[in-house]
């Protein structure tokens, strides 16, 4: 196919998936497979009550407040029907639940397993003109009772943020709704399809498999998340709703918005502030996100159908070949022996772990592929260890829950229990012990049932249990891949206590942050399915979940060299770089494309290695205040966020990255967000551009446009560098071949701290003179709990007579890199001195060793020669 040329029909995907995944299955499989979707066909009108959901405004509310009483560190209003529990967590951030009186049985546990969950903060009672009570906690959040149970949510000022009506019960279900300022963008939920702006959609929080492929319409998808922001700048509001029960949220009326659930409590937290806080309070609520490993954020290669060992070995190769990284390569379904999971093919691939040693001495680590669905088969050691120890969920008769996935019949492990976590744990980390696999890749963990025209899971009756209670599949369903997850975490860490866990998940819901990263799932190869993705990888980020990404090129079908390049170069900007495809469709090594392609592909994939200080900062960044790394424009305010779309984002505060997502376009337009920013490519325009204008951006097809925030110091690991490919940047010409990693074929598996590289872009005062700019970063061995060590930067404006003076303050005890070289984008430097000691300066650019103070002299403005192709105008 040509560059250019549109990718074939996405509706055509679903079917073309089908049918591969028929040939693949077999014809026993696939007899089970119609079997089990007529019994599911049949179930689903008896199954839609128990996830009927009331309608609005249908049922009863809570009836006439009876009384009011203050318990330690709570107030509880109790209403003729049902009971109001209000308690501060922080000043900014409260906790309300509502339990009808006559409550039928007890709700499954909390899942708000962060310490925040755990912190109470007294409140002070205030009387009200026009509720029964006003309370805070002396911070800028209040609520106001009215005495029906209408809770108003009132900012510092005492403006009101939101109203929320009285919830109603039906049966056992509640559905409850509020009124909010109708031009605030409203985000979360998790991976939905469609823009990250969820107002003007009604979603189902209900993990299923869309079916092999899904695009701009699709839903409900794999990894919901009950967590809705309202974006307004520091009147934004977190909105967390703390059950596992399929949720329906209503976001079609402006002004408002609704949802309700089959079962269980109305209990959810409500915090208020700018939206970086409000995501550290959601990592606090439930649990901080995990540190990955720092190959993790390498690439990582992959796709349905590397059939032998001998066929990953050849494909390590040929990266060493291409003097192309590596950092994963992951076996998907096809290595396993008979789709048994935790196990691989004698034959195929045999020696596993002398695949595993091999590939690891070059820096590439393997990942395995590992589904829940164990297969129903006595020889199996699994399945039987399983079935003697009581460990997989049961129907309420009692017998094994079967489903039919990739191994034929399988049973399903309860990950809800926690002596079946225990248990799996220990089965994992026996695994990972004896192959040395480096990471866990957990897919299907909806857990899907494979059907035809039937919903792909368990009956809704099977049976979980936490801790002797037992509780229904509808219940616990949206937390089966949260429960796995950290099963999978914890045998990883018992098999190698020295390292971080690296868990790749497919499905997830509330809190999935703690143990795993997430992907997309199946996503559409399309120009739409790509533009799709960007606002996918945000919303997952606006969730909790900083760690996320989608397949290369998409994962239905062969995407032109053009659509694989345009998704790459925007994937090299998100946490998790993985190509992967289905089976049957053409290989995408970067040598299978055709030039100008594969000279491109190569030089984004050495850049996304030069990003790595970068990113490696963000991770902890994440870890630390669950701030996700891919952050929208206008994350640092929150000001604007309607305008400003979903169609670019910043990668931390201060890298802006505009993906093309239009076949054959060359220039892309975009809204600035506040401030000035910079072309970031060698070849941009030196002029910064103000923010909070519509600018047309140079979008040769190799590149994509990137910006930098004027006046920041970004590090950048040189050692990638290619300074005559596609990902130029100012001052690589200074680059010479001893200096590049790359040329040496191999990846260092143990990060010691090479050539970094501070780039400077400074910020210019009203008269045009560079008023100097700053920059953090942050470094340690990468894996593992060692020492660390954080960076401030601090460059002074340009003096008269043409000096600049470079700060650099250490702090923790890794050790800085051996050789340092500063570029000052915009201008190039005569001399300069290290310490007092001369440093050698080549192309205007400075290469020294680590230095508390670099004097910059000589410094001179260097000729604009913009090119057209990369202007920023
Ligand atoms: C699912 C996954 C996909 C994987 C396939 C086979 O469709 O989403 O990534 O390749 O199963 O395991």
């Amino acid at each position: 196919m040509e560059p250019g040329e549109p990718t074939r029909r996405p509706g055509g995907a679903r079917l073309r998936a089908t049918l591969r995944v028929l040939a693949e299955l077999g014809p026993s499989t696939a007899g089970w497979m119609v079997l089990g979707s007529l019994r599911q066909a049949l179930r689903a009108r008896a199954e839609a009550d128990r996830l009927a959901v009331p309608p609005p405004d249908s049922g009863q509310g809570p009836g006439a407040l009876e009384e009011l009483t203050e318990e330690a560190d709570a107030v509880v209003a109790r209403f003729a029907r049902a009971t109001l529990t209000l308690a501060f967590l922080a000043p900014d951030c409260l906790l309300l639940e509502w339990r009808r009186r006559a409550a039928p049985e007890d709700p499954p546990p909390s899942l708000l397993a962060g310490d925040r969950a755990r912190e109470r903060v007294t409140p002070t009672r205030h009387p009200s003109a026009e509720g029964v009570l006003e309370l805070d906690a002396g911070g800028p959040l209040r609520v106001r009772l009215g005495a029906d149970g209408t809770l108003v949510v009132l900012d510092g000022a005492g403006e009101v943020v939101r109203v929320d009506e009285p919830p109603c019960w039906r049966e056992a279900g509640w559905s409850a709704r509020w009124a909010c300022p109708p031009g605030a963008l409203v985000t979360g939920l998790g991976l939905q399809a469609g823009p990250l702006d969820r107002r003007g959609r009604r979603y189902r929080l209900w993990n299923l498999d869309p079916g092999g492929s899904w695009g701009p319409d699709a839903g409900p998808l794999y990894c919901n998340v009950p967590v809705l922001l309202a974006v307004d700048g520091a009147r934004s509001l977190l909105d967390v709703l703390d059950t596992s029960e399929a949720l329906e949220v209503d976001l079609r009326s402006p002004g408002s918005g609704w949802v309700g659930a089959p079962a269980g409590p109305l209990r959810r937290v409500l915090a208020l502030g700018r939206p970086p806080l409000l995501l550290e309070r959601l990592a606090e609520l439930t649990g901080p996100p995990a540190l990955p490993p720092r190959w993790a954020l390498g690439y990582q290669h992959s796709r349905w159908g590397f059939r032998s060992a001998a066929t990953v070995a050849g494909i390590r190769a040929g990266f060493a070949a291409c003097g192309l990284p590596i950092s994963a390569i992951h076996l998907d379904i096809d290595h396993l022996a008979g789709y048994r999971v935790l196990t691989a093919d004698p034959k195929r691939f045999g020696d596993l772990p002398g695949l595993v040693r091999g590939l690891a001495a070059l820096g590439t680590r393997v990942v395995t592929i590992v589904d829940p669905g164990v297969k129903v088969d006595r020889g199996f050691g699994l399945f039987r260890r399983g079935v003697a120890g009581d460990r997989f969920c049961r129907t309420p008769r009692g017998r094994l829950a079967i489903g039919v996935v990739w191994p034929g019949r399988a049973a399903f492990p309860d990950f809800a229990d926690p002596a079946v976590r225990d248990w799996w744990a220990e089965e994992v980390a026996a695994r990972l012990r004896t192959s040395g696999v480096g990471g866990l890749w957990h897919d299907m963990n909806e857990p899907t049932c494979l059907r035809v025209g039937a919903e792909p899971r368990l009956p809704l009756a099977t049976r979980h249990r936490i801790d002797g209670q037992v509780y229904d599949h509808a219940a616990l369903r949206n937390r089966y891949a949260n429960d796995m997850n950290e099963a999978g975490f914890r045998g990883s860490r018992l098999a190698r206590p020295e390292a971080r866990p690296f868990v790749l998940s497919r499905s997830g819901w509330l809190g999935g942050q703690r143990h795993a990263w997430h992907w997309t799932g199946d996503a559409e190869t399309s120009w739409a399915g790509l533009r799709q993705q960007v606002a996918a990888v945000l919303g997952l980020g606006l969730s909790g979940f900083p760690f996320t990404g989608s397949d290369v090129g998409g994962f239905t079908a062969d995407p032109d060299p053009e659509l694989y390049l345009r998704w790459l170069q925007f994937a090299v900007f998100v946490p998790l770089l993985r190509t992967h495809a289905m089976i049957g469709l053409r290989p995408r090594e970067p040598w299978r494309w055709p030039e100008p392609f594969r000279r491109a592909v190569a030089s984004w994939i050495r850049f996304r290695y030069r990003l790595l200080p970068l990113l490696l900062g963000l991770a902890h960044e994440a870890a630390e205040q669950g701030a996700p790394p891919v952050r929208p424009l206008w994350w640092p305010d929150g000001e604007a966020a309607a305008e400003l779309g979903d169609d670019a984002f910043l990668l931390g505060d201060d890298l802006l990255v505009a993906p093309v997502c239009t076949p054959g376009a060359r220039r892309r337009a975009l809204r600035l967000p506040a401030g000035r920013w910079v072309g970031a490519w060698a070849g941009s325009s030196p002029t910064a551009l103000a923010g909070r204008t519509v600018v047309q951006l140079g979008a040769p097809l190799e590149r994509l446009p990137l910006a930098v925030r004027a006046g920041r110091i970004l590090v950048l690991d040189d050692a990638w560098a290619d300074p005559q490919g596609a990902c130029q940047l100012e001052g690589d010409e200074a680059l010479g071949a001893e200096d590049r990693a790359w040329t040496r074929g191999t990846l260092d598996p143990a990060h010691v701290p090479g050539c970094w590289a501070l780039h400077c872009w400074p910020a210019e005062d009203p008269e045009g003179r560079a008023a100097g700019a700053e920059g953090q970063a942050l470094d340690e061995a990468g894996d593992g709990h060692g020492p660390v060590r954080l960076d401030h930067y601090r460059l002074a404006g340009v003096a008269e007579d043409g000096t600049a003076t470079l700060a650099w303050e250490r702090t923790g005890t890794f050790p800085p890199p051996a050789s340092v070289r500063v570029v000052v984008h915009g201008w190039a430097v005569e001399r300069a001195l290290a310490d007092g000691r001369p440093a050698a300066v080549e192309g205007g650019t400075v290469r020294c060793g680590p230095f508390d103070e670099l004097v910059l002299v000589g410094l001179r403005r260097r000729a604009a020669a913009p090119s057209p192709a990369y202007h920023l105008d």
